[in-house]
Formats: C-alpha cells, structure tokens, sequence
C-alpha cells in the first residue's frame, strides 16, 4: 500500500501563526505536526510515501524528511497549486499510486492510542472498496459525519452537516483501493465549491464497499484547527510522554520497531540531534533497542 500525506491549505484559521509557516510544521509538544500523521503511516507498514503541499511550504517539508532513506522510507513530493480539496491528492498522487491501495492522512491529524499497530495492520491488509475510521465527538457538525445501523454497517455519511445524524466523525485517515484515482478523476465539485473527500467515500458507501472502523473512547483524535486547541493538543503529546517517559510519534523510534532501520541507524539519527532532548531520547531507544 502507498501513503500520502496532505499537507497543504492555508491554515487562515492560525492566522497569524501561518502566514509565513505550514500549519502542519508547527509545533506539537516537541516535534513538527507532521510527525504524527508521519508515523501512523510507518505503524500501518507504508513506505512509499508522498507529501502534498503548496509550491511555498513544499521545500520545508523536503528539509524536514529529505527522501526519507534515512528512516528506510521512500519519500517524494508533490505541489497542490490550489486548495481545491482532498480528493486532489489523487489525482496529483496517480503516478505515486499505481496499481496499489493507497492510504491518504491529513497532515493536521493526530492519532494516539493503545493497539493502534494492531487496529492498522488488520484494516491496511487486502483492502476491498474504503475503510474510514470514525471518532465520537461532541461537535459533529464540523467533520464529515457518518451514520450506522444496529449492527453497525455504514447508512449515512455527510460533511459537515447542520443537524448530524449521529455523533461520529469520519477522522482524516482514510484507507482505499485503487479504484479510488478514477473516482477522484470524475468527481464533481460541491456545492461548497471543492473537491469533497465525502463523496469520494460515499461513492463507496453507494456500492457497498465502504466500512467504519470505530476508534471509540481510550482513544485520542485531537484537533489542531484553532490556536486553543493546537495547544491543548501538545499538553496532551506532554502530559503523556512526561509520565511514561515514551514519546508519541518519534518516527526514528517507529521506524527502528517497524524494522525499517537497525539500532545503529537510529542512533546516528540520535545523535545527530543530540543537544535535545528529543535527540538523546532517540539515542536511548537505540541502545535500548525494543525492550521497553
Ligand atoms: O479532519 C477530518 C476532516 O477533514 C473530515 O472529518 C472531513 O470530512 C474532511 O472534509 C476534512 O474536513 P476539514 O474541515 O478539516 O477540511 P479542511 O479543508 O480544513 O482540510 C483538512 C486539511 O487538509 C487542512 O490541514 C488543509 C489540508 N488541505 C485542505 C484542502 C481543502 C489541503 O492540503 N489541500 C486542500 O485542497
């Protein structure tokens, strides 16, 4: 499966922390937002990964991860010209795509939870239609929404609607299977104007090919859209990884469990950093290897 991250938009809504940075390389506790949508990726087993952004913050995000070899990663890099939404991702990722399933994460989305590997490695195999992974919330009206029946089967889904039909965002992590580059080719825009990542998936849903994965509670979908809650969202990151002495979304970390590199890869990559702590953190993980 390959993996795109969207990483584009203007960000007004952190005006004017984003007139002159990408949203998605601010800081999250100690690390650039893209980290975690980043590591979600590697923990689904993904790497080949694409990084979408606009033609001024795409060099940054290039500086950041390189071509990721370094992570026994192979990362490349695509312009959006324009916001015209999700969907585009596809359309400018065809060629990254292929023949393969792709998985798409928006680059402001931050996931953390126990037995997210599992919960990915199970829904990221044999991928058949789309797989959408929904998250309680109490403001649904400001995600797309979806509806299941009792036996929780996927009925309904919406963006952004005025009276939601049930409390479950559909978060931006999304899991699809090749059809879905035509079906971002044919779409049409909203009547918002853009490209919907809701029809994409309803398109899905029309066929019987869409499924919900529930993340429920004991796990954390944070929100980043307003200066309150991006900073909410790195007390969370703190408070955490300051009582379990982990980190969340250390991709050196990720990537040494996941096999991409060895220990002494991840040290090199410690130590490169290692006047912060996050640095001496990846130091430590190397020479402790996976015991913890
Ligand atoms: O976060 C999950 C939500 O993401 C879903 O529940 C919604 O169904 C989905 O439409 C989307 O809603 P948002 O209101 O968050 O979409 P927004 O336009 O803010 O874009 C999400 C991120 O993607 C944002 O960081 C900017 C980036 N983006 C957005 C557009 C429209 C791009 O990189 N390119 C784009 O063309």
């Amino acid at each position: 499966m390959k993996g795109i991250i969207l990483a584009g938009g203007a960000g007004t809504r952190l005006h004017p922390i984003t007139l002159a940075v990408s949203k998605q390389l601010l800081p999250v506790g100690d690390k650039p937002m893209i980290y975690y949508p980043l590591s979600v990726l590697m923990l689904a087993g993904i790497r080949e990964i694409l990084i979408i952004s606009t033609p001024h913050d795409l060099p940054q995000f290039r500086r950041l991860l390189g071509d990721g070899t370094h992570l026994g990663l192979a990362i490349e890099y695509r312009v959006q010209a324009e916001p015209n939404g999700l969907p585009e991702a596809f359309v400018i990722g065809a060629d990254h795509i292929g023949d393969d399933p792709v998985a798409l994460i928006l680059g402001d989305n931050i996931f953390h939870g126990h037995d997210f590997y599992s919960i990915l490695s199970r829904n990221s195999a044999d991928i058949q239609g789309c797989v959408l992974f929904g998250y309680p919330v109490n403001d649904p009206e400001r995600y797309g929404v979806g509806e299941t029946d009792a036996a929780g089967n996927l009925v309904s889904l919406e963006e952004k609607p005025d009276r939601p039909r049930s409390h479950t965002a559909i978060t931006g992590l999304y899991f699809y299977d090749n059809a879905v580059v035509d079906v971002a080719k044919n779409l049409r825009p909203s009547a918002r104007g853009e490209l919907e990542i809701t029809d994409v998936n309803r398109w899905y849903l029309e066929r019987g090919r869409a499924r919900l994965v529930n993340l429920g509670r004991g796990f954390a979908w944070l929100d980043t859209g307003t200066p309150e809650s991006l900073l909410q969202a790195g007390q969370y990151v703190v408070t955490l990884e300051e009582r379990q002495g982990i980190r969340i979304a250390c991709i050196e970390e990720v990537a040494l469990r996941m096999g991409f590199i060895d220990r002494d890869q991840c040290h090199r990559l410690g130590a490169a950093l290692a006047k912060s702590p996050y640095g001496r953190y990846v130091m430590a993980i190397a020479r402790e290897g996976a015991e913890r």
